[in-house]
């Protein structure tokens, strides 16, 4: 869309567009919240009085959130009646993107980070006039298990798959014994995935965030793979003392305050012949007007969340959530790295696999 090319009644019906979208968005922060998808697909269709009594949350309120669901289409009236005894449906694709953390479509966690930007907004107008940032820990549990469960079915799913197409790293990883270094593991599910699919491999997750951390040893007690996944609440430019054969840095490096000390301490870890591989968001090789949807979706994280994120502990080199493949590059080779390469892995989300070594 060209900026001069636009009329002003064009500009406004996109941005109440937005505006729809932002309402949505809230709606499905609240359904989420208080298990009000849940119980629709676990207990069966209610009403609104049922609805509350089942969640221990008000039926008013519940009552407008449902109407509100179904004229936005995404709940159905399973019968009618007075309004608090209307009864609502949810229908099964509304299920699955709402409630269901194995799907590649399982997108309701992304209403949290914008739960976790609306209390920081004070913060964040602040730190645009007068420096400084809004830390991930600042933004708190809303950002950390939208991160987590937004990012989860991608990592049980899909990583292993694709990393079995890049022989040079399939081979690493299959190889008996291998130790796998995670850093900026978050909630714990790449390190996770990793561990189950290369049952010979030992995964060393590391993030700086002590929430997180104590988030990711409970998924990986839950999923049956702590005997071999262990996690380090710790800075990763100071490494614990390690040697691994290969490391991986999911959707992080360009939180980073410090990237380059960070990759240099990976790069340190690296028994000879190991490789980093760093998952990032799929951004376009250069800044351009008139962006698609992800360059969109990238600058809008970036300005809530992952700049003032990277900006709260100075000094910051301030990436940003775009981050262009010559940024990393440029970071990968100030860290010591000699070689650089976008790895072939095609239609993984968001994102864009590149290694260092
Ligand atoms: C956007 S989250 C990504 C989490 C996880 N990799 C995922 O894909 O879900 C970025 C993570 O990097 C961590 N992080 C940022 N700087 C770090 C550092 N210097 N050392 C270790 N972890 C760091 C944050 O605490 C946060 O958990």
């Amino acid at each position: 869309m060209n900026a001069t090319q636009q009329t002003a009644d064009e500009v406004a019906e996109r941005l109440f567009g937005s505006l729809l979208g932002t309402v949505e968005i809230m709606s499905v922060y609240v359904g989420d919240r208080l298990g009000w998808y849940r119980s629709l697909v676990v207990d069966g269709p209610a009403s609104a009085v049922e609805l509350a009594r089942r969640t221990d949350t008000q039926a008013r309120y519940a009552r407008e959130w449902l109407e509100q669901q179904a004229v936005a289409g995404l709940l159905e009236v399973e019968s009618e009646g007075a309004p608090d005894e209307r009864r609502f449906a949810i229908p099964a694709s509304t299920a699955e993107v709402m409630t269901d953390p194995t799907s590649l479509v399982y997108l309701a966690p992304l209403g949290r980070m914008l739960g976790a930007v609306g209390p920081a907004l004070p913060r964040l107008l602040d730190a645009y006039r007068h420096g400084g940032g809004v830390s991930w820990d600042t933004l708190g549990d809303d950002a950390r298990e939208s991160q987590a469960d937004a990012n989860r079915p991608w990592y049980e799913k899909q990583l292993g798959p694709a990393l079995a197409g890049v022989p040079a790293i399939h081979d690493a990883l299959a190889a008996p014994g291998c130790r796998v270094l995670d850093v900026g593991c978050g909630g714990g599910w790449s390190s996770i995935a990793l561990a189950r699919a290369y049952p010979g491999a030992t995964v060393l997750g590391v993030d700086i965030d002590q929430p997180s951390i104590d988030l990711a040893v409970t998924n990986a007690r839950d999923a049956g793979v702590s005997d071999r996944v262990r996690f380090v609440c710790q800075d990763a430019a100071a490494l614990p003392d390690a040697t691994v054969d290969v490391a991986f840095a999911f959707e992080c490096v360009h939180d980073m305050p410090r990237p380059v000390e960070v990759l240099s301490a990976v790069r340190r870890t690296l028994a000879p012949g190991g490789s980093l591989v760093v998952m990032d968001e799929a951004v376009a090789d250069a800044f351009a007007p008139d962006g698609d949807e992800l360059e969109r979706i990238m600058y809008g994280f970036s300005l809530f969340v992952c700049l003032p994120d990277g900006l709260s502990s100075p000094p910051s080199v301030g990436t940003g959530t775009v981050m262009r493949p010559s940024t990393l590059q440029g970071y990968g080779e100030a860290a010591g790295f000699g070689a650089f390469e976008v790895l072939p892995i095609e239609g993984f989300g968001f994102w864009r696999f590149y290694r260092l070594s």
